[in-house]
């Protein structure tokens, strides 16, 4: 009797700590989870504004479905960070970098279109890679924590427009990075096993940021693979591939291989991830799987050309490295706009030959949103549960 009572209360005990554990690890309840804020790391993929406020403003025809003006964006409406962040009830994240009209109340976002993981050892005006990758968007995140928080309690307008303390606890940290690293490889002629032999270096130097935010107390990681950019009308222009490397739906099967072989380091890294990082829930988005889907049976899904950027000038794939979506060129003395917006952007996948339209993207998100190409199987909603 003695050792029975012994043993419930011990049960207890456990069953206590059990719950405690779970309360720390997550601040799901049965609803889901409840993140207050959103704070975002990426490339154009997920670039609501910030290449624009450093570099000058993604012009016209960007915007148009949507916001019917430039917004930031290279699309003609909205990311796939968009709908996230509405889809957890938020407001459009601010570019951090944008120094009018921001409102970080409900996070920030870091990315810049062009941006890598590794840094580049070449100007954007070079390249057309950004000087700001992964390690400034963290260097950025870092100030903007520790300032942020510092002006906040000086009260008044800096409260209504920066984030409260537990924002960046119970906030949803979202990454999509890494397909500039590959391109970048590839613009400079690396052979395909060249850019594969530095993808190690760049998933070590992500892993690295990742555990910097989860040491100040991050613990929501939702982690977007790289989607296959060898089905994209830039890769497809600018890098020599021949006849053999075309996959049956006309992408370059030789550099999305690359793109999977990153994909499954990355994936290897969020295991990894999970184990040094305990009370973290990591949950890894196989995106490259939902575009290559879409890309490949884009009439199922009620898309046209899916290999034709909707804007852009020329060629193939209607795209033309030197004018570009918006391009001009001059005729006798006028400039005349040659890159221009296709009839109907909602059918078309491909908005300026390497970015998604906002009907794709809204496609891409609609996919990824309930957990189906997620590891663990968490849904945007679960994505505070550690598994
Ligand atoms: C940039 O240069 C440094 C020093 O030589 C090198 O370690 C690094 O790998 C280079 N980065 C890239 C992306 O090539
Ligand atoms: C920023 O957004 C928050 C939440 O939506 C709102 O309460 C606040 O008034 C906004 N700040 C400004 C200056 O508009
Ligand atoms: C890559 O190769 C192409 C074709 O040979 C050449 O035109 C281009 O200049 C090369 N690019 C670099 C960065 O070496
Ligand atoms: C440019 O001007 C010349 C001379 O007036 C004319 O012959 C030509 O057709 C013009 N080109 C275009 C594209 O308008």
């Amino acid at each position: 009797m003695e050792i029975l009572k012994h043993c419930a209360a011990k049960f207890i005990t456990l069953v206590a700590v059990s719950l405690a554990l779970l309360a720390n690890a997550t601040n799901a309840t049965s609803s889901g989870c409840h993140f207050p804020a959103i704070y975002n790391f990426g490339d154009s993929n997920s670039d609501t504004g910030g290449l624009s406020a450093a570099f000058g403003q993604a012009g016209a025809p960007s915007g148009e479905t949507y916001f019917h003006q430039p917004a930031g964006r290279y699309c003609d409406g909205r990311l796939v960070i968009d709908f996230i962040a509405k889809s957890v009830g938020l407001p459009y994240l601010s570019a951090y970098l944008d120094s009018v009209g921001s409102n970080f109340s409900h996070g920030a976002n870091f990315a810049t279109a062009g941006s890598t993981i590794r840094p580049q050892n070449t100007t954007l005006h070079q390249s057309g890679f950004s000087p700001i990758s992964l390690n400034v968007q963290w260097y950025q995140y870092n100030d903007f924590h520790r300032r942020s928080q510092a002006f906040r309690s000086q009260g008044e307008v800096f409260k209504k427009i920066l984030p409260a303390a537990e924002t960046f606890s119970e906030g949803l940290y979202t990454f999509d990075i890494g397909q500039n690293d590959l391109t970048a490889g590839l613009f400079l002629n690396m052979s395909t096993n060249e850019v594969k032999a530095f993808v190690p270096d760049a998933i070590d130097q992500f892993n690295n940021i990742v555990k910097n935010i989860y040491s100040q107390g991050g613990r929501s990681f939702w982690i977007h693979n790289t989607g296959p950019v060898g089905c994209l009308p830039y890769v497809l222009e600018r890098v020599m591939i021949t006849a053999g490397e075309i996959d049956h739906v006309g992408c370059a099967g030789s550099i999305n291989d690359v793109c999977q072989f990153y994909n499954t380091k990355l994936k290897e890294a969020a295991e990894q991830l999970r184990k040094d990082l305990p009370l973290a829930a990591i949950t890894y988005v196989d995106v490259y799987s939902v575009k290559y889907d879409l890309i490949s049976h884009a009439s199922r899904y009620g898309f046209a050309h899916p290999l034709r950027a909707c804007c852009g000038h020329g060629g193939k794939y209607n795209y033309n490295r030197n004018v570009g979506c918006g391009g001009k060129i001059k005729v006798n003395g006028t400039e005349v706009l040659i890159g221009k917006s296709c009839q109907n952007p909602s059918v078309v996948i491909n908005w300026d030959g390497v970015h998604y339209t906002e009907a794709a993207n809204r496609w891409i998100f609609d996919q990824i949103v309930d957990g189906s190409y997620s590891n663990p199987p968490n849904s945007l909603k679960m994505a505070c549960r550690a598994s």
